[in-house]
């Protein structure tokens, strides 16, 4: 166990409201807590899992996140982070305790605020005259507004407020420290200024509204960066239609400022323990007051579809026939720099490889201890280089940097057929094709083998795609 130097960590710094109770240790709740202790805040971080809280006092993160491990050692050694398993000890004094436990999707695609309800009824019960209660938690428009009713106590209200966060995984720390923006809901406002001085110390616009529109702020905010992808995918097919660049594509359309480049990737579309369940809450809600919100729909509908067109693109490449074919599969977490695996667009393309009579192998630089949970019957190995033996095609699924710079003569030498499908359009097509591949990608023009000794390779993969063999392709 980690234990804290020097007495009793730091209470309020400067007027910044302190100690903190952090009711969640998961993605949100465990990075939140941490930086606020780093930023030299008492923070009493609460989870019902006292294996995670175990783990969390040996100094070991739950989560592979940049940065997390040595800070959380940091602020443990402090002794301005605190790890509690009672709710009132972890209450005791706080002047703010933010919910940030899980909203899962329930089978209709609302979110499931059950844990929510919990945790701010246990910890309410113990919310002394100043505490402001706070909401981290995504939950749906309305959702604190109706929850103030849990937050009365002997007759007195405690302030409810809601403070979404915008943490991307895999860069969640540095995204705390520089947050595009605060934002609070609340109806009370001098409950939600002291709520902005937690984050005082950082340099972002602070935004304070009523809950509901805090709310969807941060919906509106996952609905439309999933929609931006949705529309570079839908770009991506008609540029396979028309010969087009799609990574040009985006990048003309991303330098207009009102529009920008940022989630214009063309790929396998959205994933994570967001977007996806995000985007149907929304509409859930938007249903629930009698609206069809087809944006979000279509949006969804498009992100499923850019899968089975990429197993579609794979079956094409190797004749229309995936039986017994070994498919070499580099990336499984949701995205890079993470080893989450909620709603990863590499479990339902190697479901559908396998239904397809596939044998895959995979493979992931941190992810496979989660993956091996959600794909049994899929052979997961460490190293890439002895994951594409004898493959008959290679496919990238996570744009790990890791991938990019492979040895791909090496990789050449240990498989069967020279092809790489590429679904995040991550790979340098001049490395692929001088190492005698065939590469594909999506929304963007296939690129054949250019040297000699590769010629033979040349006819053997354009006989393969069915193509007659190509003058050499210069890109733009
Ligand atoms: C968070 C938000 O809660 C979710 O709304 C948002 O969409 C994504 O980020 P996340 O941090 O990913 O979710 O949740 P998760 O990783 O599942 O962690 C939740 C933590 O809360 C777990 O450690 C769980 O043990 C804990 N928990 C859950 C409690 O301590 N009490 C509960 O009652 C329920
Ligand atoms: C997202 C939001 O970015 C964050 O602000 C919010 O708090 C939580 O949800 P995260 O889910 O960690 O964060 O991942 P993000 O980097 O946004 O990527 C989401 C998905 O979109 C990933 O599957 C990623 O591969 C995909 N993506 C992203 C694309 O397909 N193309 C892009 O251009 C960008």
């Amino acid at each position: 166990m980690i234990a804290p130097v020097g007495s009793g960590g730091a209470l309020a710094l400067g007027g910044r409201p302190g100690p903190v109770c952090m009711v969640g240790a998961g993605y949100v709740g465990l990075v939140t807590a941490v930086c606020l202790a780093d930023s030299d805040i008492e923070v009493r971080l609460l989870d019902v899992d006292r294996d995670r809280l175990d783990m969390l006092r040996e100094g070991r993160t739950p989560i592979h996140e940049p940065l997390l491990d040595e800070l959380l050692i940091s602020v443990l050694r402090r002794g301005t982070l605190l790890l509690c398993d009672d709710a009132a000890e972890a209450m005791r004094g706080a002047q703010v305790a933010m919910i940030a436990v899980g909203t899962p999707p329930l089978a209709d695609g609302r979110a499931d605020l059950s844990f929510v309800r919990a945790a701010l009824t246990s910890t309410v019960a113990d919310a002394g005259p100043g505490t402001v209660m706070v909401i981290k938690s995504t939950v749906p428009p309305g959702t604190t507004a109706s929850m103030r009713r849990l937050c009365r106590r002997n007759g007195r209200q405690i302030p409810l407020a809601v403070c979404p966060e915008f943490l991307s995984e895999g860069s969640a720390v540095k995204d705390f420290r520089h947050p595009p923006q605060v934002v609070i809901g609340g109806d009370d406002r001098s409950a939600c200024e002291r709520v902005a001085q937690l984050f005082a110390h950082l340099d972002a616009p602070v935004f304070i509204t009523d809950s509901t529109s805090a709310e969807l702020i941060k919906y509106g905010t996952n609905a439309f960066l999933a929609m931006k992808i949705s529309f570079i995918n839908e770009m991506a097919q008609l540029c396979e239609h028309t010969g087009a660049d799609v990574g040009m594509v985006a990048s003309g359309i991303g330098a207009d400022t009102r529009i920008g480049r940022a989630f214009l990737g063309a790929g396998l579309g959205f994933g994570g323990s967001c977007f996806p369940k995000d985007v149907r809450a929304l509409d859930m809600a938007a249903s629930y007051h009698g609206q069809s919100f087809g944006l979000l729909r279509a949006e969804v509908e498009v992100n499923s579809q850019a899968r089975s067109r990429f197993v579609a693109k794979i079956q094409k490449a190797l004749r229309g026939t995936l039986a017994g074919r070994r498919i070499a599969v580099l990336g499984l977490a949701f995205k890079p720099g993470t080893d989450d695996m909620r709603q990863a667009a590499s479990v339902d393309v190697i479901r559908h490889l396998e239904d397809l009579g596939a044998n895959v192998v995979a493979t992931d630089p941190v992810a496979v201890p989660n993956a091996a949970r959600m794909l049994p019957s899929t052979t997961l190995v460490g190293d890439p280089y002895e994951c594409v033996v004898a493959a008959d095609a290679v496919v990238i699924v996570t744009e790990w940097p890791e991938y990019r710079s492979l040895d791909w003569h090496r990789v050449a030498q240990l498989v069967r057929r020279h092809i790489v499908i590429d679904g995040r359009n991550c790979l340098d097509g001049d490395d692929l094709v001088q190492a005698g591949f065939t590469y594909i990608s999506v929304g963007r023009p296939t690129r054949h083998p250019i040297s000699k000794s590769a010629g033979r390779w040349k006819r053997q993969a354009a006989d393969l795609v069915g193509q007659p063999p190509a003058r050499s392709m210069r890109i733009a």
